[in-house]
């Protein structure tokens, strides 16, 4: 039985769609809980070629380790690894301080560790946004004490005023509002990392 389905896959012919599935921006119906679109795609876009052009020239020369971490950095991390102009390679990691809360426990856990050695090389974590701070002070922390050549940040979105820790970025993407944001990557309850933009919630969707 089981060798029969997979000589079925295998001999399957794909069906190709015969209209167009992408849909355009401007035509993406935006969820009620969004109050306004805070970073539109075009802002976003810009602010990746922008960020991928200082970390091109920055490590010129060199090879770099990009660590994304999950989930909320997948999409600025696939935008952004094709901004940069050099020699890259890209690894995960999964951790997490707010599970399905909107406020951080400040506790963070490592939920998948990177598959490669951090080692003598040189690193830049890649992170969707800074918040209070404590998840990237604790990654920084803990890919340091692996014995890398250096390790860097660079975060899509910097929370204005929200820092309880001290954590220096050296690549930032917008200085955000103190608002509970969404999209590109970005959730509420594992909800809107597909939206394209990046929106503020309604209060009273947070509430
Ligand atoms: C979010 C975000 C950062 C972290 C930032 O992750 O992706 O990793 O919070 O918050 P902080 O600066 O207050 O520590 P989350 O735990 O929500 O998981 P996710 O990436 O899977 O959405």
């Amino acid at each position: 039985m089981q060798s029969d389905k997979a000589d079925t896959a295998q001999r399957a012919t794909p069906v190709l769609a015969t209209q167009p599935t992408y849909r355009p921006s401007l035509a993406y119906p935006q969820p009620t809980e969004i109050d306004r679109v805070l970073f539109s795609e075009e802002q976003i876009r810009e602010a990746v070629l922008r960020i991928g052009d200082q970390i091109s020239a920055d490590y010129a020369g060199q090879k770099l380790l990009l660590v994304t971490v999950l989930k909320g950095a997948f999409i600025f991390m696939a935008d952004l690894v094709r901004a940069i102009v050099g020699t890259v390679e890209i690894d995960f990691m999964t951790v997490t301080s707010y599970g399905a809360a909107a406020e951080s426990s400040g506790v963070v856990r490592i939920i998948k560790d990177l598959n490669v050695s951090v080692k003598d090389r040189h690193v830049l974590i890649v992170e969707d946004i800074l918040d209070s701070g404590l998840t990237l002070k604790y990654l920084v922390k803990n890919l340091t004490s692996r014995g890398p050549l250096s390790v860097e940040v660079a975060t899509l979105l910097f929370k204005e005023g929200k820092q309880k820790t001290d954590i220096c970025c050296r690549y930032v993407g917008f200085l955000c509002p103190d608002e509970f944001v969404v999209g590109y990557g970005l959730d509420y309850g594992e909800n809107y990392r597909n939206l394209p933009y990046i929106g503020a919630l309604t209060p009273q969707t947070v509430d």
